[in-house]
Protein backbone atom coordinates (compact mmCIF):
# COMPACT_ATOMS: atom_id res chain seq x y z
CA UNK A 1 0.00 0.00 0.00
CA UNK A 2 1.10 3.39 -0.87
CA UNK A 3 2.85 5.68 2.27
CA UNK A 4 0.10 8.78 1.68
CA UNK A 5 -2.54 5.86 1.24
CA UNK A 6 -2.09 4.81 4.58
CA UNK A 7 -1.28 8.01 5.91
CA UNK A 8 -5.27 9.31 4.66
CA UNK A 9 -6.19 5.75 6.48
CA UNK A 10 -4.95 6.71 10.24
CA UNK A 11 -7.52 8.47 12.53
CA UNK A 12 -6.78 11.66 13.99
CA UNK A 13 -5.91 11.80 17.28
CA UNK A 14 -8.95 12.17 19.84
CA UNK A 15 -8.52 15.20 22.29
CA UNK A 16 -9.16 15.86 25.74
CA UNK A 17 -12.70 17.91 25.57
CA UNK A 18 -11.21 19.85 29.13
CA UNK A 19 -8.82 21.88 26.92
CA UNK A 20 -11.33 23.32 25.01
CA UNK A 21 -12.20 26.00 27.91
CA UNK A 22 -8.22 26.49 28.30
CA UNK A 23 -7.67 29.90 26.95
CA UNK A 24 -4.57 32.31 27.34
CA UNK A 25 -4.59 35.17 25.48
CA UNK A 26 -1.48 36.40 26.42
CA UNK A 27 -0.05 34.56 24.24
CA UNK A 28 -2.35 33.37 21.74
CA UNK A 29 -2.15 37.03 20.11
CA UNK A 30 1.27 36.98 20.08
CA UNK A 31 1.15 33.83 17.25
CA UNK A 32 0.33 36.62 15.13
CA UNK A 33 2.65 38.82 16.08
CA UNK A 34 5.35 36.04 15.87
CA UNK A 35 4.55 35.88 11.56
CA UNK A 36 4.46 39.80 11.44
CA UNK A 37 8.30 39.53 12.98
CA UNK A 38 9.00 36.30 10.82
CA UNK A 39 7.89 38.64 8.01
CA UNK A 40 10.33 41.74 9.42
CA UNK A 41 7.99 44.04 10.98
CA UNK A 42 9.39 44.82 14.24
CA UNK A 43 6.82 44.81 16.92
CA UNK A 44 6.07 46.59 20.36
CA UNK A 45 4.76 44.00 23.06
CA UNK A 46 2.91 45.44 25.04
CA UNK A 47 1.59 41.94 25.94
CA UNK A 48 3.84 40.41 27.90
CA UNK A 49 4.68 41.35 31.88
CA UNK A 50 8.32 40.56 31.28
CA UNK A 51 10.81 42.94 32.22
CA UNK A 52 13.60 41.51 30.95
CA UNK A 53 12.34 42.46 27.35
CA UNK A 54 12.92 45.75 28.16
CA UNK A 55 15.93 47.62 30.01
CA UNK A 56 15.99 45.29 33.49
CA UNK A 57 18.43 42.95 34.65
CA UNK A 58 18.20 40.39 36.52
CA UNK A 59 20.76 41.39 39.85
CA UNK A 60 24.31 40.35 39.27
CA UNK A 61 24.40 38.45 42.96
CA UNK A 62 21.68 36.16 42.00
CA UNK A 63 22.94 35.25 38.34
CA UNK A 64 25.82 34.41 40.44
CA UNK A 65 24.32 32.45 42.79
CA UNK A 66 23.10 30.30 39.85
CA UNK A 67 26.22 30.36 38.04
CA UNK A 68 28.00 29.06 41.51
CA UNK A 69 25.54 26.25 41.89
CA UNK A 70 25.86 25.10 38.23
CA UNK A 71 29.65 24.94 38.57
CA UNK A 72 29.48 23.53 41.96
CA UNK A 73 27.28 20.54 40.51
CA UNK A 74 23.94 21.63 41.68
CA UNK A 75 22.96 20.19 38.18
CA UNK A 76 20.58 17.03 40.04
CA UNK A 77 17.28 17.05 41.15
CA UNK A 78 16.40 19.19 44.05
CA UNK A 79 14.31 17.47 47.07
CA UNK A 80 10.77 17.72 45.99
CA UNK A 81 9.75 20.50 48.58
CA UNK A 82 12.71 22.54 47.32
CA UNK A 83 16.23 22.94 49.02
CA UNK A 84 16.94 23.64 52.79
CA UNK A 85 18.52 27.10 52.89
CA UNK A 86 15.62 28.24 50.17
CA UNK A 87 13.00 27.07 52.14
CA UNK A 88 14.56 28.98 55.61
CA UNK A 89 14.76 32.33 53.76
CA UNK A 90 10.92 31.67 52.36
CA UNK A 91 10.10 30.77 56.25
CA UNK A 92 11.82 34.16 57.47
CA UNK A 93 10.93 36.08 55.21
CA UNK A 94 7.58 34.98 55.91
CA UNK A 95 7.67 35.22 59.54
CA UNK A 96 9.31 38.69 58.83
CA UNK A 97 5.87 40.05 57.36
CA UNK A 98 3.94 38.79 60.11
CA UNK A 99 2.85 35.63 59.16
CA UNK A 100 2.09 32.97 61.71
CA UNK A 101 1.23 29.41 61.98
CA UNK A 102 3.36 28.32 59.59
CA UNK A 103 2.85 24.63 58.38
CA UNK A 104 4.42 24.51 55.19
CA UNK A 105 6.74 25.98 52.86
CA UNK A 106 7.68 24.56 49.30
CA UNK A 107 9.69 25.61 45.90
CA UNK A 108 7.39 24.94 42.42
CA UNK A 109 8.11 26.21 38.65
CA UNK A 110 6.99 29.50 39.21
CA UNK A 111 4.02 30.64 40.59
CA UNK A 112 2.02 29.08 37.92
CA UNK A 113 3.02 25.69 38.95
CA UNK A 114 2.53 26.77 42.51
CA UNK A 115 -1.38 27.90 41.70
CA UNK A 116 -1.72 24.31 39.51
CA UNK A 117 -0.61 22.16 42.56
CA UNK A 118 -2.52 24.26 45.04
CA UNK A 119 -5.88 23.90 43.16
CA UNK A 120 -4.99 20.21 41.93
CA UNK A 121 -4.94 19.47 46.03
CA UNK A 122 -8.02 21.71 46.52
CA UNK A 123 -10.75 21.03 43.80
CA UNK A 124 -13.37 18.37 42.66
CA UNK A 125 -15.02 18.29 39.58
CA UNK A 126 -17.93 20.82 39.14
CA UNK A 127 -16.87 22.64 42.53
CA UNK A 128 -15.84 26.26 41.97
CA UNK A 129 -13.29 28.98 42.82
CA UNK A 130 -13.94 32.38 43.54
CA UNK A 131 -11.34 34.09 40.83
CA UNK A 132 -11.46 37.91 40.20
CA UNK A 133 -12.61 39.51 36.92
CA UNK A 134 -10.92 40.53 35.00
CA UNK A 135 -8.75 37.68 35.55
CA UNK A 136 -5.15 37.02 36.05
CA UNK A 137 -5.61 33.71 32.97
CA UNK A 138 -3.93 31.28 34.94
CA UNK A 139 -6.23 30.46 37.17
CA UNK A 140 -9.12 30.38 35.38
CA UNK A 141 -7.07 27.78 32.83
CA UNK A 142 -5.73 25.69 35.24
CA UNK A 143 -9.56 25.43 36.92
CA UNK A 144 -10.50 24.25 33.35
CA UNK A 145 -7.93 21.26 32.72
CA UNK A 146 -9.11 20.35 36.65
CA UNK A 147 -12.97 20.49 35.18
CA UNK A 148 -13.56 22.25 38.12
CA UNK A 149 -15.61 25.85 37.61
CA UNK A 150 -14.49 29.44 37.74
CA UNK A 151 -16.87 31.49 39.74
CA UNK A 152 -15.56 35.37 38.75
CA UNK A 153 -16.17 37.88 41.42
CA UNK A 154 -16.11 41.89 39.99
CA UNK A 155 -13.74 44.08 40.37
CA UNK A 156 -15.17 47.32 40.34
CA UNK A 157 -13.68 50.05 38.07
CA UNK A 158 -15.27 53.01 39.70
CA UNK A 159 -13.78 51.66 42.92
CA UNK A 160 -10.02 51.82 41.48
CA UNK A 161 -10.42 48.22 40.88
CA UNK A 162 -10.96 46.73 44.51
CA UNK A 163 -13.39 44.08 44.97
CA UNK A 164 -17.54 44.36 44.64
CA UNK A 165 -17.64 42.92 48.42
CA UNK A 166 -21.37 42.64 47.44
CA UNK A 167 -21.03 40.62 44.23
CA UNK A 168 -18.69 38.48 45.94
CA UNK A 169 -20.68 37.80 48.87
CA UNK A 170 -23.52 37.00 46.24
CA UNK A 171 -21.25 34.51 44.58
CA UNK A 172 -20.63 32.17 47.24
CA UNK A 173 -22.10 28.91 47.34
CA UNK A 174 -22.00 25.31 48.37
CA UNK A 175 -19.85 24.28 45.88
CA UNK A 176 -16.96 27.46 46.51
CA UNK A 177 -14.05 25.91 47.85
CA UNK A 178 -11.82 28.88 47.65
CA UNK A 179 -11.16 32.51 47.23
CA UNK A 180 -8.48 33.62 45.11
CA UNK A 181 -6.73 37.51 45.54
CA UNK A 182 -4.55 38.86 43.69
CA UNK A 183 -3.09 42.19 45.26
CA UNK A 184 -1.24 44.34 43.59
CA UNK A 185 -3.41 42.66 40.71
CA UNK A 186 -3.06 41.91 37.46
CA UNK A 187 -4.15 43.31 35.20
CA UNK A 188 -5.66 46.13 36.34
CA UNK A 189 -2.16 47.64 38.73
CA UNK A 190 -4.36 48.00 41.81
CA UNK A 191 -3.84 47.75 45.53
CA UNK A 192 -6.45 46.65 47.56
CA UNK A 193 -6.76 48.57 51.24
CA UNK A 194 -6.62 47.18 53.98
CA UNK A 195 -10.00 47.48 54.60
CA UNK A 196 -11.17 45.51 51.66
CA UNK A 197 -8.40 42.69 52.20
CA UNK A 198 -10.00 42.53 55.97
CA UNK A 199 -13.70 42.00 54.46
CA UNK A 200 -11.98 39.59 52.31
CA UNK A 201 -10.87 38.02 55.06
CA UNK A 202 -14.52 37.87 56.83
CA UNK A 203 -16.08 36.80 54.11
CA UNK A 204 -13.67 33.62 53.90
CA UNK A 205 -14.07 33.25 57.20
CA UNK A 206 -17.57 32.97 57.28
CA UNK A 207 -18.31 31.03 54.28
CA UNK A 208 -15.33 28.35 54.88
CA UNK A 209 -13.20 29.28 52.10
CA UNK A 210 -9.10 28.61 51.75
CA UNK A 211 -7.71 31.77 50.63
CA UNK A 212 -5.28 31.43 47.93
CA UNK A 213 -3.32 34.82 47.85
CA UNK A 214 -0.84 35.62 45.05
CA UNK A 215 1.66 37.79 46.07
CA UNK A 216 4.12 38.58 43.07
CA UNK A 217 3.77 42.10 43.17
CA UNK A 218 3.90 42.96 46.65
CA UNK A 219 7.66 44.93 46.12
CA UNK A 220 6.18 46.43 43.24
CA UNK A 221 4.34 49.17 44.58
CA UNK A 222 4.58 52.38 43.16
CA UNK A 223 2.86 55.14 45.39
CA UNK A 224 4.08 53.95 48.68
CA UNK A 225 0.72 52.18 49.76
CA UNK A 226 1.37 49.52 52.46
CA UNK A 227 1.09 46.07 51.30
CA UNK A 228 -0.67 43.65 53.91
CA UNK A 229 0.13 39.92 53.51
CA UNK A 230 -3.00 38.44 53.97
CA UNK A 231 -1.52 35.63 55.85
CA UNK A 232 -0.10 38.30 58.46
CA UNK A 233 -3.96 39.49 58.81
CA UNK A 234 -5.57 36.09 59.08
CA UNK A 235 -3.34 33.79 61.60
CA UNK A 236 -6.74 31.92 62.07
CA UNK A 237 -7.79 30.88 58.25
CA UNK A 238 -5.45 28.31 55.90
CA UNK A 239 -4.28 30.55 54.09
CA UNK A 240 -2.03 29.84 50.61
CA UNK A 241 0.78 32.46 49.76
CA UNK A 242 2.13 32.52 46.53
CA UNK A 243 5.54 34.68 45.57
CA UNK A 244 8.50 33.93 43.17
CA UNK A 245 11.24 35.82 41.59
CA UNK A 246 9.49 36.43 38.40
CA UNK A 247 8.85 39.91 38.86
CA UNK A 248 10.84 42.19 41.88
CA UNK A 249 13.52 39.97 41.26
CA UNK A 250 13.49 40.00 37.51
CA UNK A 251 13.85 36.58 36.72
CA UNK A 252 10.75 35.27 35.57
CA UNK A 253 13.09 32.74 32.84
CA UNK A 254 14.30 30.80 35.79
CA UNK A 255 10.41 29.93 36.68
CA UNK A 256 11.42 29.86 40.64
CA UNK A 257 7.69 30.26 42.81
CA UNK A 258 7.15 29.43 46.53
CA UNK A 259 4.06 28.73 48.41
CA UNK A 260 3.61 29.07 52.45
CA UNK A 261 0.61 27.54 53.73
CA UNK A 262 -0.37 29.45 57.32
CA UNK A 263 -3.45 28.70 59.53
CA UNK A 264 -4.41 26.05 62.11
CA UNK A 265 -2.64 22.46 62.33
CA UNK A 266 -5.31 20.86 62.49
CA UNK A 267 -7.48 22.92 59.87
CA UNK A 268 -4.65 22.65 57.53
CA UNK A 269 -3.49 18.71 57.72
CA UNK A 270 -4.84 17.10 55.20
CA UNK A 271 -4.91 20.02 52.66
CA UNK A 272 -0.75 19.85 53.03
CA UNK A 273 -0.34 16.07 53.19
CA UNK A 274 -2.13 16.36 49.41
CA UNK A 275 -0.02 19.21 48.44
CA UNK A 276 3.13 16.74 49.39
CA UNK A 277 1.99 14.51 47.54
CA UNK A 278 1.76 16.51 44.52
CA UNK A 279 5.14 17.96 45.20
CA UNK A 280 6.60 14.70 45.18
CA UNK A 281 4.67 13.34 42.31
CA UNK A 282 6.48 15.33 40.29
CA UNK A 283 9.67 15.05 41.63
CA UNK A 284 11.46 18.77 42.10
CA UNK A 285 11.13 22.29 41.16
CA UNK A 286 14.46 23.68 39.04
CA UNK A 287 17.45 23.41 41.26
CA UNK A 288 20.41 25.62 40.86
CA UNK A 289 17.72 28.90 40.75
CA UNK A 290 16.67 27.75 43.74
CA UNK A 291 19.98 29.04 45.41
CA UNK A 292 18.92 32.63 44.18
CA UNK A 293 16.35 32.38 46.65
CA UNK A 294 18.40 33.08 49.93
CA UNK A 295 20.18 36.21 48.04
CA UNK A 296 17.19 37.59 46.79
CA UNK A 297 15.54 37.61 50.00
CA UNK A 298 18.28 38.10 52.54
CA UNK A 299 20.87 40.10 50.22
CA UNK A 300 20.68 43.59 48.86
CA UNK A 301 17.24 45.08 47.08
CA UNK A 302 18.88 47.89 45.81
CA UNK A 303 17.75 46.98 42.34
CA UNK A 304 14.22 47.71 43.39
CA UNK A 305 14.55 51.36 44.55
CA UNK A 306 15.48 51.78 40.44
CA UNK A 307 12.94 49.54 39.56
CA UNK A 308 10.02 51.28 41.17
CA UNK A 309 11.70 54.56 39.38
CA UNK A 310 11.29 53.28 36.12
CA UNK A 311 7.80 52.22 36.56
CA UNK A 312 6.65 54.91 38.33
CA UNK A 313 7.67 57.45 35.24
CA UNK A 314 6.31 54.79 32.75
CA UNK A 315 2.59 54.74 34.40
CA UNK A 316 2.87 58.53 34.88
CA UNK A 317 3.45 58.64 31.26
CA UNK A 318 0.83 56.14 30.18
CA UNK A 319 -1.17 58.16 32.61
CA UNK A 320 -0.57 61.42 30.80
CA UNK A 321 -1.54 59.83 27.33
CA UNK A 322 -4.67 58.58 28.61
CA UNK A 323 -5.55 61.30 29.99
CA UNK A 324 -5.00 63.55 27.04
CA UNK A 325 -6.46 61.03 24.29
CA UNK A 326 -10.41 61.38 23.67
CA UNK A 327 -11.96 58.03 24.14
CA UNK A 328 -9.55 56.61 26.81
CA UNK A 329 -10.27 56.23 30.48
CA UNK A 330 -8.14 54.96 32.50
CA UNK A 331 -7.72 53.96 36.04
CA UNK A 332 -4.50 55.04 37.96
CA UNK A 333 -2.14 51.51 37.90
CA UNK A 334 -0.80 51.70 41.71
CA UNK A 335 1.48 48.76 41.57
CA UNK A 336 3.00 45.97 39.22
CA UNK A 337 3.41 47.53 35.73
CA UNK A 338 -0.39 46.97 34.01
CA UNK A 339 -3.30 49.20 32.95
CA UNK A 340 -6.30 48.47 32.01
CA UNK A 341 -7.74 51.32 30.11
CA UNK A 342 -11.19 51.28 28.39
CA UNK A 343 -11.25 52.58 25.34
CA UNK A 344 -14.81 54.48 23.23
CA UNK A 345 -14.72 52.39 20.44
CA UNK A 346 -17.70 50.51 18.52
CA UNK A 347 -15.76 47.54 16.95
CA UNK A 348 -14.99 44.07 18.99
CA UNK A 349 -12.06 44.40 21.49
CA UNK A 350 -10.13 41.13 20.26
CA UNK A 351 -10.42 42.68 16.70
CA UNK A 352 -9.73 46.00 17.60
CA UNK A 353 -6.10 44.93 19.19
CA UNK A 354 -5.73 41.92 16.12
CA UNK A 355 -6.16 45.43 13.52
CA UNK A 356 -4.13 47.72 15.59
CA UNK A 357 -1.08 44.35 15.72
CA UNK A 358 -1.43 44.32 11.62
CA UNK A 359 -1.71 47.78 10.84
CA UNK A 360 0.32 49.47 13.85
CA UNK A 361 1.96 46.61 14.86
CA UNK A 362 1.52 47.28 18.50
CA UNK A 363 0.45 44.47 20.38
CA UNK A 364 -1.79 44.97 23.40
CA UNK A 365 -4.45 42.01 25.00
CA UNK A 366 -8.03 42.93 24.58
CA UNK A 367 -10.63 42.38 28.04
CA UNK A 368 -12.24 39.43 26.82
CA UNK A 369 -8.94 37.47 27.19
CA UNK A 370 -9.01 38.58 30.90
CA UNK A 371 -13.04 37.54 31.17
CA UNK A 372 -13.99 39.85 30.32
CA UNK A 373 -17.60 40.17 28.80
CA UNK A 374 -17.42 39.79 25.10
CA UNK A 375 -18.63 43.67 23.97
CA UNK A 376 -16.71 45.78 26.86
CA UNK A 377 -13.56 47.47 25.46
CA UNK A 378 -10.75 47.09 27.95
CA UNK A 379 -7.52 46.06 26.83
CA UNK A 380 -4.22 46.08 29.02
CA UNK A 381 -1.10 47.77 28.43
CA UNK A 382 2.16 46.65 30.18
CA UNK A 383 4.09 49.96 31.06
CA UNK A 384 7.29 48.20 30.79
CA UNK A 385 9.01 49.33 27.72
CA UNK A 386 11.11 52.58 27.69
CA UNK A 387 9.81 55.78 27.40
CA UNK A 388 10.49 56.80 23.70
CA UNK A 389 9.12 53.13 23.09
CA UNK A 390 6.07 53.37 25.21
CA UNK A 391 5.81 56.78 23.83
CA UNK A 392 5.57 55.64 19.65
CA UNK A 393 3.51 52.77 20.75
CA UNK A 394 0.62 55.36 22.40
CA UNK A 395 1.18 57.40 19.32
CA UNK A 396 0.71 54.64 16.83
CA UNK A 397 -2.33 53.99 19.20
CA UNK A 398 -3.67 57.04 19.48
CA UNK A 399 -3.77 57.20 15.97
CA UNK A 400 -5.97 53.90 15.16
CA UNK A 401 -7.60 54.44 17.75
CA UNK A 402 -8.93 58.04 16.51
CA UNK A 403 -10.26 56.23 13.32
CA UNK A 404 -12.16 53.79 15.51
CA UNK A 405 -14.20 56.40 17.42
C1 LIG B 1 -0.71 37.64 39.19
C2 LIG B 1 0.31 36.74 38.60
N1 LIG B 1 0.55 35.56 39.16
C3 LIG B 1 1.47 34.73 38.65
C4 LIG B 1 2.18 35.03 37.51
C5 LIG B 1 3.15 34.03 36.95
O1 LIG B 1 4.23 33.91 37.76
P1 LIG B 1 5.40 32.90 37.47
O2 LIG B 1 6.27 33.50 36.41
O3 LIG B 1 6.11 32.82 38.78
O4 LIG B 1 4.79 31.61 37.05
C6 LIG B 1 1.97 36.26 36.88
C7 LIG B 1 2.70 36.59 35.65
O5 LIG B 1 2.39 37.50 34.94
C8 LIG B 1 1.00 37.12 37.44
O6 LIG B 1 0.75 38.29 36.88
Amino acid sequence: MALAEEIGRIPEVLVAERVEHVRYAIRDIAVVAEQLSREGKRIIPLNIGDPLNFDFQTPAHLVEAVEKAIRDGKNGYAPSLGLDEALEAIRTDAERKGIRNIQTVFVTYGVSEAADICLTALVNRGENVLVPRPDYPIYSAILAKLEAEVNFYRLDENRDWEPDLEDLENKVNEKTRALVVISPNNPTGSVYSRKTLEALIDLARRRHLLIITDEIYEKLILDGDPHYPVASLAPDLPVVTLNGLSKAYLAPGWRVGWVVVSGPAQATQSYVENLKKLVRARLSANFPMQYAIRPALEGPQDHLKEVIAKLRARRDLTMSWAGATPGVRCVRPRGAFYAFPRFEIASNDEEFAKQLLLEKHVLIVHGSGFGMTKGTSYFRLVFLPQEPLLLEAYRKLGDFLRKAL
